[in-house]
């Protein structure tokens, strides 16, 4: 089955879609469109996309190119209007996070997608990366007893150092493109892991942050804490002022695991005598390749769900949570 793709937002996480779809036999990439000429052209030249658009162009892309699949991966306030038209248009849609910036705009996108029926991705990538099977497995057959404790750090320079976003509008330190700061960049990915290892969350009890290092609006470091629907207690750190890092700590009854999400050799565990779990060691002696592209696992996943016109995670619902759970810490900002 041949599946007609369209792109909007011909920018750096665009690319990490179009090359997936590339390598997809069942999909045929038609249509991009990007805010400039140059953007689009320079990914149709790339991707060898017949059908190029600019500038507001991408409503007519949506109307006239009955394209089956759009990844929408344009600044943050454009995710919900875009998603919106596209599900209007019969295209079934996988969006970047986070999937919106306010709750109306949740709603809305909600309502479309129940009169429609097509399938949705929020694109939450770290889902596929090879270590979480592994660490999966370790939790749910209470390698570490019962979670007490999770604790997240994610961080790293901060767009246009650390992440090199290509648009020339330098979106993500505008507070009305982007709709908020690293909460709303790295949290949504934070809280949605943790939500796929450990549980749905059930309220929000604290936030702090800062904005001097980046000098924005919003903010740049922050702290959240949270409980899990099963008593746990979780932390999540993010920061747009730090060395890349992405330390995941699961504290539980029996011991404690310390994965180092961006290493080959991620684990490190208490006490020594978990090192005989059959589990744990599995996952001890794994190949981590960290030079695997989830996102391109995540778009065969999507795809194979379009063909087979079955929904599957992560779907709206969770990019719906993420998007919620940074609403509800923004809630206490003072
Ligand atoms: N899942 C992940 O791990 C991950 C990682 C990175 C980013 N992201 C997400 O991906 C999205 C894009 O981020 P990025 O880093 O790729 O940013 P970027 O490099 O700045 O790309 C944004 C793209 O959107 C285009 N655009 C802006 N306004 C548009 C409009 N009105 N119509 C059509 N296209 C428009 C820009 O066009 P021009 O180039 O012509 O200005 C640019 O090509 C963000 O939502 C971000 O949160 C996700």
């Amino acid at each position: 089955m041949q599946l007609k793709v369209g792109l909007i937002g011909a920018g750096s996480f665009g690319y990490y879609h179009l090359s997936g779809y590339k390598k997809n036999v069942n999909c045929d990439i038609i249509a991009v469109a990007s805010r400039s000429e140059q953007s689009a052209k320079k990914a149709a030249e790339k991707f060898e996309i017949p059908n190029v658009y600019w500038g507001d162009s991408w409503k007519q892309m949506l109307e006239e190119q009955n394209l089956d699949i759009v990844s929408i991966c344009s600044p943050n306030y454009l995710h919900a209007p875009m998603t919106i038209l596209a599900l209007k248009n019969n295209c079934n849609v996988i969006c970047e996070k986070p999937i919106a910036i306010n709750k109306n705009e949740l709603e809305i996108i909600e309502n479309t997608l129940n009169e429609t029926g097509l399938i949705y991705f929020a694109s939450f990538n770290k889902r596929y990366m090879p270590v979480i099977p592994y660490i999966k497995k370790i939790i749910e057959n209470k390698v570490l007893g019962d979670i007490n404790l999770v604790r997240y750090f994610f961080g790293h320079h901060g767009p246009y150092t650390s992440w090199h976003a290509s648009s020339e509008q330098i979106w993500f330190f505008d507070k009305k493109m982007a709709g908020g700061g690293v909460l709303l960049d790295l949290g949504v990915h934070c809280i949605d892991l943790l939500r796929y290892l450990i549980g749905e969350f059930t309220e929000v009890g604290g936030y702090n942050y800062s904005n001097n290092c980046k000098k924005i609006e919003d903010e740049d470091n922050c702290n959240v804490i949270f409980k899990f629907k099963n008593g746990a207690l979780g932390n999540i750190t993010v920061s747009w002022c730090s060395e890349p890092s992405e330390i995941l700590e699961l504290i539980g009854t029996e011991g404690t695991l310390k994965i180092d999400l961006q290493s080959i050799t991620p684990f490190t565990y208490q006490p020594e005598k978990l090192g005989r779990n059959l589990y744990l060691k599995e996952a001890l002696e794994a190949n981590h390749n960290t030079n695997i592209i989830p996102q391109h696992k995540l778009i065969d996943h999507f795809v194979s769900c379009v063909v087979s016109k079955k929904q599957e995670n992560p779907n709206f619902y969770d990019g719906k949570r993420a998007v919620e759970f940074v609403l509800e810490s923004y809630k206490m900002k003072l």
